[in-house]
């Protein structure tokens, strides 16, 4: 296992918020994988994370990393180990535009199956960005089990 992608559609909201869960985790438990993340629209590409993402991360204690939001690339995906979507609309839309990917891809509450979410409901909506760490706590924390089970 050496990376993984997060992907949603903004990469300002859910995406990035699981990179920083994710390399939380990783830091504490001194594992080392790269960890990125990325958008399927590219609309914020060069913006910071949403200012409510990072409020909840510095809420929850997770380190913030220092970021810049950026559409998906064919590259990210031939270099990545895990494609990991948010929602059925990220993972069919990465499904359609890049090359090489299903065996790779998942959706990330395959990893929080607990919590009874088929996807991560996109804050930028909803406005519950406790939803969301809720979410993206749980199963990230899983998903580093599995990877440990590796
Ligand atoms: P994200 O949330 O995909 O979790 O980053 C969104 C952010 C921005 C937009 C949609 C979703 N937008 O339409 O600009």
């Amino acid at each position: 296992m050496k990376q993984i992608v997060f992907v949603c559609l903004g990469n300002i909201c859910r995406s990035v918020m699981a990179e920083c869960i994710m390399k939380d985790l990783l830091e504490k438990e001194k594992i080392v994988i790269n960890v990125l993340s990325a958008g399927t629209s590219g609309a914020h590409n060069g913006e910071d994370m949403h200012y409510k993402t990072k409020a909840k991360l510095k809420e929850k204690g997770v380190r913030v990393i220092s970021f810049v939001s950026k559409k998906l690339s064919q590259n990210m995906c031939d270099e990545s180990d895990f494609i990991i979507t948010m929602d059925n609309s990220n993972y069919k839309t990465v499904l359609q535009n890049y090359k090489n990917v299903s065996h790779k891809l998942k959706k990330i509450c395959e990893f929080a199956k607990e919590l009874n979410y088929k996807e991560v409901p996109d804050p930028w909506y909803s406005g519950d960005f406790e939803e969301t760490y809720n979410i993206l706590s749980l199963a990230c924390r899983n998903l580093l089990k599995e990877l440990k089970g590796c």
